[in-house]
């Protein structure tokens, strides 16, 4: 079983695109339980550029499967944890300039500043996930400063191909062992699309998934509704193949 969330940020991003009501990212999350989805996740960057406060108020109040909110390692956003207490903290990387969450999370060479926010989940029962790349390094200091779970970067395998895709895939492998050998519940996410989700999916250890912009972008096709059961199906497909081998 991998659990499927799905980040609905970029559905704020349309909203505030013209600065309306609509779409209405809890509207959203609601649609993607009904189609099967095991948890929402969303982002609270420090420029609000798609998720805003409220916003994440109203999905506390909304969302009744889990909300996992991503956000970076900083003392406005422990506040904000707190207060909220979603079900899971997934600490990432942040640059202003960035237009999404280029590589991991650098665990080693902030480890204070993790520390700090992992007592502020520890305190609140809140589960706290670290967004790294697939290096033994970050993968022991996660496990170091008390994480439960490690969140794989899969965006360099996504915009991989051929070799060069299936050594990536192979990189991730290695650190989905690693971490599960230290008893660290391993998740993945970036980049994924219903076609590269299967190679990941088929990864041992690998037991939550994190999607977004291929899930809204395939919705303005497809419907939400559609959206969200295909990448299922897709997820099936990759735990078919983790078993046959
Ligand atoms: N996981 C984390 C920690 C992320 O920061 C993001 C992007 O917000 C995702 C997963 C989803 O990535 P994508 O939008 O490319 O599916």
């Amino acid at each position: 079983m991998i659990r499927l969330h799905i980040n609905i940020d970029h559905v704020a991003t349309l909203r505030n695109a013209r600065g309306t009501q609509y779409p209405d990212p809890v509207y959203a999350a609601e649609l993607c339980e009904y189609a099967g989805a095991d948890g929402i996740t969303c982002h609270l960057r420090e420029d609000r550029r798609h998720i805003r406060d409220e916003d994440v108020d109203a999905l506390r109040r909304s969302v009744k499967t889990l909300l996992n909110l991503e956000m970076a390692a900083t003392p406005e956003m422990a506040k904000v944890a707190a207060k909220v207490v979603p079900d899971v903290v997934t600490l990432v990387p942040e640059r202003r300039e960035e237009q999404t969450t280029e590589g991991g999370l650098d665990v080693v060479g902030n480890e204070a500043s993790v520390a700090s926010v992992a007592e502020v989940c520890e305190k609140n029962g809140i589960k706290l996930s670290l967004f790294i790349e697939a290096d033994q390094r970050q993968i022991e200091a996660s496990r170091q400063v008390g994480a439960r779970q490690i969140e794989i970067h899969t965006g360099a395998y996504a915009n991989l191909a051929g070799q060069n895709r299936a050594e990536e895939l192979s990189r991730l492998r290695r650190g989905a062992e690693h971490a599960a050998q230290l008893g660290l519940e391993v998740a993945a996410g970036h980049g994924l699309t219903r076609h590269n989700v299967v190679d990941v999916a088929a990864v041992s250890h690998v037991s939550e998934l994190n999607i977004g912009h291929a899930v809204v972008a395939d919705a303005v096709f497809l419907g939400l509704d559609r959206a969200v059961r295909d990448f299922r199906a897709a997820i099936q497909r990759g735990i078919a193949l983790r078993e046959k081998r």
